[in-house]
């Protein structure tokens, strides 16, 4: 699996540290390659909760981590960390020969520690990588996790339960907009009232058929005034070429950003019309600082 599905992929591939049974071969491949999406999604994520919440007069917000992986959008979106402390947290050479069981251990401890974010958050998570899920839910990561493929079919009662509870789904990683299914089967088991939805595809990777899902259950999408961030470095000459043509194609310009070295992202977020205001006069900023 990739930033992509395959069958429209113009990213490298990196299978093989998707589905580990702890997150050192993951975090350390997003280190590796300059990841830095997280670090951006996350802060408007909080923002559109924080205007959520008013909006709602919501609480304990339930959050959908959506494409979860082992959960980095949770652990910045509960935890007093940032992107680059927990990379370096996985540099340390003292986790090359740890066992799986031992790295989990470790990091159950070291978040059971770690400073807790205002608002207290339930987090469900979903993604199709058993290992990853698994390992999401021992660290103490998610309260709830599911291993399924909404793409296939329908969710299971277990997470079809969870789902209709949900006030927040958060993304990163562009499956809510390349996969249109899923992102129905999602939207068709929540309540009545229908969640937020935040996501931060990179650019290029934007579809027509996510945004008529969600305009289906109620949603607008919008896009974020949010300065298009780093996502991750380009691997080579080929990958960078397809994403300017992608970037071009769905109408950004891509000069000084993708032709300067890296995929770009921005932050979407689908709501229903107008609620919750203008994102420009949310209580909490939408950009962060850029991490070194
Ligand atoms: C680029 S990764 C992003 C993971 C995580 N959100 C992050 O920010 O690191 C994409 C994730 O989508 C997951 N995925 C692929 N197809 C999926 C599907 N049909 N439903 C849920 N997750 C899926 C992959 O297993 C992978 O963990």
């Amino acid at each position: 699996m990739s930033d992509q599905p395959q069958g429209e992929a113009f990213v490298t591939i990196f299978d093989d540290t998707y589905d580990q049974p702890d997150c050192r071969a993951y975090f350390r491949m997003m280190d590796r390659l300059g990841y830095r999406n997280q670090h951006h999604a996350v802060a408007a994520f909080r923002a559109g909760l924080g205007a959520l919440m008013a909006a709602r007069g919501i609480a304990r917000p339930r959050i959908l981590d959506f494409a979860s992986s082992y959960g980095i959008v949770t652990l910045l979106m509960r935890h007093e960390i940032t992107l680059g402390q927990v990379f370096a947290r996985y540099r340390d050479p003292a986790f090359d020969d740890l066992a799986p069981d031992e790295v989990i251990a470790r990091d159950r401890a070291w978040l059971g520690a770690l400073a807790r974010r205002a608002p207290p958050l339930h987090v469900s998570a979903l993604d199709i990588m058993p290992n990853a899920v698994a390992y999401g839910r021992a660290v103490g990561l998610f309260d709830e996790g599911f291993a399924e493929d909404l793409e296939a079919g329908a969710p299971s009662p277990g997470l079809a339960a969870a789902l209709g509870q949900v006030d927040m789904i958060v993304e990163c990683g562009s499956v809510a907009q390349l996969m249109p299914r899923a992102l129905d089967r999602v939207l068709a088991a929540c309540g009545p009232r229908k969640p937020w939805v935040m996501t931060s595809p990179i650019r290029g990777n934007e579809r027509a058929a996510a945004s008529g899902v969600l305009a289906r259950h109620g949603l607008v999408q919008e896009v974020l005034p949010v300065a298009p961030f780093v996502h991750r470095r380009f691997e080579d000459a080929g990958e960078q070429a397809r994403a300017i043509a992608n970037a071009r194609a769905a109408g950004h310009d891509p000069e000084g950003f993708e032709t300067a070295g890296n995929f770009h992202a921005q932050v979407l977020l689908a709501r229903p019309a107008g609620e919750g205001g203008d994102p420009r006069d949310w209580a909490q900023p939408l950009d962060i600082a850029p991490l070194p």
